[in-house]
């Protein structure tokens, strides 16, 4: 049996494990169980990984599955809030993943050593995905790839980003979809329809409860977006 089958890596961590380069230094940001580092441990694609999480119960679990997996030569736990006490020359792809794109704003953001060019971010935001894009245009990093993948019932996006030093221009269109706003495939176009469906929603609530001026802000923001 493959390590893929053996640990739940579903779609959405597959699509971020796809991002990590071969023989990397590895930081998991957030890690919870470490099935992402382990994995690709197990597969003999990392030099080495530092599972990192703020809570000790998560990194019990980790530990549980690097032994498992017999990887604790490779995987190490790091008891961290974001990348506090991890230091640079251990971490070169960064992976934060399941996490709210506002964390992940304020972890990057006080992390000066991430705006350097050797540096691979491979972020998948559960919320505020927007919030992160502008972030990353604002503050010179150029999103290189981004896809989308269905885990579940849900549909997620998965950002590539190394830093250049160029501020870029965020339209509200790549606020909303980034790089998925071209993208023909059926995970991209699912995407889109989950993005478009929260904004009715959220013009709908706010109508009901009376907030006409929101309401019509967020409508042309709709109008902008999908013209
Ligand atoms: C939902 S889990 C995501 C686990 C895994 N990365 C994934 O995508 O399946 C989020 C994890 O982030 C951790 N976390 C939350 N805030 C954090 C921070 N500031 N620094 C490091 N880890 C954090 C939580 O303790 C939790 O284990």
């Amino acid at each position: 049996m493959s390590i893929k089958q053996q640990l739940p890596l579903d779609n959405r961590l597959s699509l971020c494990a796809g991002f990590v380069r071969e023989n990397t230094r590895l930081a998991d940001v957030g890690t919870d169980h470490a099935y992402l580092p382990v994995g690709l441990a197990a597969e003999g694609k990392i030099l080495s990984a530092v599972a990192c999480d703020v809570r000790t119960g998560p990194l019990e679990n980790a530990k549980t599955n690097i032994l498992r997996f017999g990887v604790e030569d490779i995987v190490k736990t790091v008891l961290s809030d974001g990348l506090d006490e991890v230091s640079p020359d251990e971490a070169f792809d960064i992976v934060m993943a399941g996490m709210g794109g506002e964390l992940i704003v304020k972890i990057i953001s006080r992390t000066q050593w991430l705006y350097d060019k050797s540096r691979r971010l491979i972020l998948q935001p559960m919320t505020r995905a927007g919030t992160l894009r502008l972030f990353l245009y604002e503050n010179g990093f150029s999103i290189k790839e981004e896809k989308a993948c269905v885990s579940g019932r849900k549909c997620y996006s998965v950002m590539m980003c190394e830093y250049d030093g160029i501020k870029r221009p965020c339209s509200r269109k790549f606020e909303y979809f980034g790089l998925l706003s071209d993208d023909g495939s059926d995970d991209a176009k699912r995407y889109r329809a989950m993005i478009i469906q929260k904004l009715d929603r959220k013009i709908n609530g706010l109508k009901k409860s009376g907030r006409i001026p929101e309401a019509e802000f967020y409508g042309n923001i709709r109008d902008e977006i999908t013209a």
